[in-house]
């Protein structure tokens, strides 16, 4: 014999009545937070966590706990005979109508709510303090660089992300990982680079940057200060000849020489950093294909090696690789601070003494800042220079040194240059050669053209042919023959 139940009797249990209680505090919360959203231009980070991903999960909650008390009651109702009715909807019926409307009303205000929620949510989820806060420890270091960087105006997203539905999806779901293994502490330290699965270049930087828009050179002005006691300046000025990548100006030559669509260059690094390239094919427009390989016995590898390796199509990240997340080295940071006099330069060995205690390693940052004040307050005792110089100090490595997540300048070498990075040299070193023996060139002025150099802070003469380099200190012809960063690493 079977009974028959009344279907909404399947929701009279504790479990279901709590999920519906649940529910309707979390839909009344989320109202009242997204009219107050809605009503104001810069959400705090928190307040979007609470309202797009606390109160929807209270909301999912409370839905399964409904569904789970009406399956529990189901089958215990089973077990005493009863099988519970579908509800009949009579459309003569004056109740059941109003209960349609009323059931109506109610599905399209949640309607209304749900689509307005899910599209602020997005914006949410695509905002700088969504990507740059939320994972505070992890993503500090980049979110700090990036909000000093020239980019600061523009967004993560416009980089990392990109146009198009199906990288906004591979973006969520690899985001999906990366809120989990920053809740379960499983993240790398610091986070490895190349990034795996950046968007392509073209994909994302060209929507800003177009190639047919460089053209000539740029002016750029570097002053060192050496290590002695004088802080010795030394300044070098030189055009840096970026080139241009619109054909209907005439050939295409300088820096922005190989980019894809112009010339295609592919390579093969044996490392994961891809700092040790042996292996470079160049094709032309007219689809001439130049392989070159390097002669150095140290990083050689065989044709058939370098057919099973992967091979890297070069763009724009082969180069700017650090655009915006710029961890600068000591010594370089230091000269800019010293040439705009925020570092007093008439301190005794105030390059010196400030490199030093910038590149030792610390544990935490506040640690560090306790000790660079302690050192430069024992180093320059009675000076009254000492409180600005430790005060720019410590600003200087809290923006560039990040202990926690162990990042410095070392861990992210920048492509562009090759001071003190391997840099444009991994190619243009003499070393590599093609099989008629043309070289990737290394000769000085191929990239730039130096107007002037010498000591002092600001030089007068400017030479319109270009002047041999000469390098400041006497190391005979080593800075020739070997790379610049075998000695100069970026700190003392
Ligand atoms: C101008 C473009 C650009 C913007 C804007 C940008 N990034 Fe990046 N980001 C890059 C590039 C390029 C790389 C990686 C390069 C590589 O593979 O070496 C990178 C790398 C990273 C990495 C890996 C670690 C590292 O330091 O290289 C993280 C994490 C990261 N970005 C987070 C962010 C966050 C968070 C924001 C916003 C606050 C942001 N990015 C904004 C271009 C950008
Ligand atoms: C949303 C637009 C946007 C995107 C995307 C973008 N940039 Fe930029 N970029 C800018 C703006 C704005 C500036 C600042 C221009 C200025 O200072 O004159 C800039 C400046 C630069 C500069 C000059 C930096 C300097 O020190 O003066 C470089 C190099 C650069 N971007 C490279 C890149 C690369 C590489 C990518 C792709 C990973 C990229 N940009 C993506 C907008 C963008
Ligand atoms: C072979 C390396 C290389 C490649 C590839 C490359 N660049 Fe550059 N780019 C440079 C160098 C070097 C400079 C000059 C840097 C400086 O000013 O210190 C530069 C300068 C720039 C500037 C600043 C120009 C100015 O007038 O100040 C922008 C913007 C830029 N590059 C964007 C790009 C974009 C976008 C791509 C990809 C389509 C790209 N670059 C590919 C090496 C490269
Ligand atoms: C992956 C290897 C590779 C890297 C890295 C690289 N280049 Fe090149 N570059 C080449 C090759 C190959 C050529 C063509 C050599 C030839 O045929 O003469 C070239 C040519 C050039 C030229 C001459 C273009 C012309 O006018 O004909 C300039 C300028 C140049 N590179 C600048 C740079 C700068 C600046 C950097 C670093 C920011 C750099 N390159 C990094 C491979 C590389
Ligand atoms: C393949 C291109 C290329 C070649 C060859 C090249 N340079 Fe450079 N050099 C660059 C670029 C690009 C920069 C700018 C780096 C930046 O913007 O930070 C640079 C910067 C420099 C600087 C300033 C460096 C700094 O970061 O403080 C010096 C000094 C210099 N080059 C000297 C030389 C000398 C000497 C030679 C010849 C032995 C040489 N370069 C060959 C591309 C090149
Ligand atoms: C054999 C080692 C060695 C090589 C290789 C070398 N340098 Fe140097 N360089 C030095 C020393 C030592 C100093 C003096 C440092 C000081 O006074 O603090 C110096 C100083 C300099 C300075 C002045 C300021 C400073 O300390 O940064 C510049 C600029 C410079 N070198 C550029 C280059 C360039 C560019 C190359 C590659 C083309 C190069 N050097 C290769 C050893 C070297």
């Amino acid at each position: 014999m079977s009974m028959q139940g009344k279907f909404s009797g399947l929701l009279k249990n504790w479990v279901s009545v709590a999920g519906i209680f649940l529910g309707a505090t979390a839909l009344t919360t989320g109202t009242v937070l997204l009219i107050i959203d809605a009503s104001r231009e810069n959400l705090s980070p928190y307040f979007g966590i609470l309202i797009y991903l606390v109160v929807p999960g209270f909301l999912a909650g409370s839905g399964l706990l409904v569904v789970l008390g009406m399956l529990w009651t189901r089958r215990r109702m089973h077990r005493q005979g009863y099988v519970p009715r579908l509800p009949v909807i009579d459309l003569s019926d004056r109740r059941t109508l109003s209960r349609i409307a009323f059931l109506g009303l109610l599905l399209s205000v949640f309607f209304i709510v749900s689509t307005l929620a899910t599209y602020r949510m997005y914006h949410f989820t695509e905002s700088v303090p969504f990507c740059g806060m939320i994972c505070h420890q992890a993503m500090n270091p980049e979110y700090t660089a990036f909000q000093q960087s020239p980019h600061a105006n523009t967004s993560c997203t416009e980089c990392h992300i990109g146009p198009g539905a199906k990288w906004f999806v591979k973006a969520k779901i690899s985001g999906l990982y990366q809120v989990y293994s920053v809740l379960f502490n499983k993240y790398h330290r610091p986070i490895e680079t190349p990034v795996e699965n950046l968007r392509p270049a073209k994909e994302t930087c060209l929507a800003c940057h177009w190639p047919t828009k460089f053209f000539g050179a740029v002016l750029r002005t570097w002053t060192y200060y050496r290590t002695d006691e004088k802080n010795s300046p030394w300044t070098i000025t030189m055009l840096l000849n970026i080139g241009g990548g619109n054909p209907a100006h005439g050939p295409i030559r300088g820096i922005h020489w190989h980019m894809e669509g112009v010339n295609t260059i592919d390579y093969v690094a044996t490392d994961r950093k891809r700092l040790v390239i042996p292996w470079v094919r160049v094709t032309d427009q007219a689809g001439k294909v130049t392989v070159y390989r390097t002669t150095d016995d140290k990083t050689k590898i065989s044709d058939g090696q370098a057919a099973t390796l992967p091979q890297r199509r070069m763009d724009c990240i082969d180069c700017h690789n650090r655009p915006t997340h710029q961890y600068r080295a000591p010594n370089e940071v230091l000269d800019m601070a010293l040439s705009s006099g925020r570092i007093d330069s008439s301190l005794p060995s105030v390059k010196a003494q400030t490199a030093k205690v910038l590149a030792a390693k610390y544990k935490t940052q506040a640690e560090a800042l306790t000790a660079i004040d302690r050192e430069l307050r024992a180093t320059y005792a009675g000076d009254p220079r000492v409180e600005a110089t430790i005060r720019e100090v410590q600003s200087i490595y809290s923006a560039n040194f990040f202990p926690e997540m162990n990042v410095r300048w070392t861990e992210y070498p920048n492509h562009v240059g090759h001071k003190i990075t391997p840099g444009c040299f991994r190619c243009h070193d003499d070393k590599h050669v093609s099989e008629s023996g043309k070289r990737i060139s290394k000769e000085c002025k191929t990239c730039h053209t130096i107007l002037a150099q010498g000591p002092g802070k600001d030089l007068p003469a400017f030479t319109s042919s270009g002047l041999d380099f000469q390098h400041p200190e006497d190391v005979g012809e080593d800075w020739k023959t070997e790379r610049c960063d075998t000695c100069h690493t970026g700190s003392p």
